[in-house]
């Protein structure tokens, strides 16, 4: 198993370029399932959940093919099988994404249940619950979700909680439903809105992308397209970050700054110096300030980028409240933050966190992405060699971390163990 040795204190400098979003290519990826010719993509990130999602997808009958780096071909013409087996779904909870093209395109669909997870029991009931209103038939035996229909139809779905992968499986599954469907409570976040623009781009009939409601008119077939996905907002964030936390001024390219505008104003409430472009942010050296950061779903301040802010808070001056709201559990990169000498109490969902930490570099391990993000980023700060391994849960959402941070003149390894 491979470990990123890091060395600090570190100071970086230069331009990094940002990935396409891992995000937005996992249900936009399993959304080719929906259609009946083959359907290109460019600058698929080589990510490990992107091969996960490309071993289901050929496992249902997939043929892929690579024409160039970074661009595939999808085309699935003959399903060999309907069913997301537990050894691909549980390592990666977006497999459920395959769900709603299946059942709308295929009119079956047996897929392993996520189960839980690191950050918290993560449940699919509202999949199901508006799968079941658009006139699936649902049952759950053996682990797996067996859900059969004879056409999906159209409904009028309101969303308890606006989940990214309930908005995003309902939606691919509305395309070839029979009538329109309206989500309400739909998700706002930027990788559902792009998974909206592949699926007009297919010939799906959507209206209201970027609202709370999203209205569906089902059609006939979809047909294929050549399609690249938005650049990954999250990378960009931790990268921002890393500068931030490095007292560095570094040039992050190759996203839509207007999707971290929650993040980019709390940085710069809490001091950041940043300059934003049309497709990028410039961070400059800065004096870092404690905030109060509440995480909550788009537009608000991304939990995927809470791991990152924690690190960041333990070398603010003052104190900083980071509170989740999205996930339960999701504070593992607390206890190994601590062991590098980080001052974080945790009350409740809250993690308080005294700035001003003098880190000590130390081995360090996540069992979550971003979570294990933080670490490398706190090990720019340590005095001494931070050694994050388990570097796969990286490799699942971090395209090059290795090579993008050494291209940036950080002093970081890639060793294996
Ligand atoms: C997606 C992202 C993930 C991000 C999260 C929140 C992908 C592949 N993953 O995950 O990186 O952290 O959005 O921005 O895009 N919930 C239910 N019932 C459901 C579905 C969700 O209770 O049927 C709850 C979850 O347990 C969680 C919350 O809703 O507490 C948010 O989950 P959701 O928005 O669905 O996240 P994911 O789509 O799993």
């Amino acid at each position: 198993m491979d470990k990123l040795v890091v060395k600090g204190p570190s100071r970086i400098e230069g331009e990094v370029t940002i990935s396409k979003a891992k995000n937005a290519y996992l249900p936009i990826l399993a959304g080719a399932i929906l259609a009946e010719d083959e359907v290109i993509f460019s600058e698929v990130p080589n990510l490990r959940d992107i091969r996960t999602m490309n071993n289901l997808l050929t496992h249902l009958g997939t043929v892929i093919e690579e024409k160039k780096a970074g661009e595939f071909s999808y085309f699935l013409n003959e399903l060999k099988t309907h069913e997301a087996p537990y050894d691909l779904v549980k390592t990666m909870r977006a497999s459920i994404c395959v769900l709603g093209p299946l059942l709308a395109r295929f009119k079956k669909a047996r897929v392993s249940l996520p189960g839980g997870c690191a950050i918290g029991t993560r449940p699919i009931d509202l999949h199901l619950k508006n799968l079941e209103k658009m006139g699936a038939e649902i049952t759950i035996e053996g682990g797996y979700v067996e859900a059969k229909t004879d056409r999906l139809k159209g409904a009028h779905l309101t969303l308890d909680f606006p989940s990214v992968g309930a908005t995003e499986n309902l939606m691919m599954a509305a395309t070839l439903a029979n009538g329109t469907t309206v989500i309400e409570n739909a998700a706002l976040e930027p990788e559902v809105t792009d998974l909206g623009h592949f699926l007009q781009r297919m010939g799906a009939k959507i209206e209201g992308l970027d609202s709370k409601t999203i209205t569906i008119h089902g059609v006939e077939k979809l047909n294929g397209c050549h399609f690249t996905a938005i650049g990954d907002r999250i990378e960009a964030a931790t990268y921002i970050i890393s500068g931030l936390m490095t007292n560095s001024q570094i040039k992050v390219k190759g996203f839509n700054p207007i999707h971290l505008d929650a993040v980019i104003e709390k940085l710069e409430q809490m001091g950041a110096k940043l300059e934003r472009g049309e497709d990028f942010v410039e961070v400059f050296p800065s004096k870092i300030v404690g905030g109060e950061i509440d995480t909550a779903p788009y537009p608000g301040f991304p939990t995927d980028v809470q791991a990152q802010m924690v690190a960041l808070a333990t070398q603010a001056e003052g104190t900083s409240i980071i509170t989740e709201h999205i996930f339960e559990n999701r504070f593992m990169h607390v206890p190994e933050l601590q062991r590098m000498g980080a001052n974080i109490t945790i009350k409740g969902n809250s993690a308080i966190v005294k700035g001003g930490a003098s880190l000590k570099g130390a081995p360090v391990m996540c069992t979550d992405l971003r979570a294990s993000a933080a670490l490398v980023l706190a090990g720019f700060c340590a005095e001494g060699e931070t050694h994050v391994q388990r570097v796969y849960h990286l490799d699942r959402g971090y395209e090059k971390i290795g090579e993008k941070f050494a291209g940036l003149g950080a002093t970081i390894e890639r060793v294996k163990e």
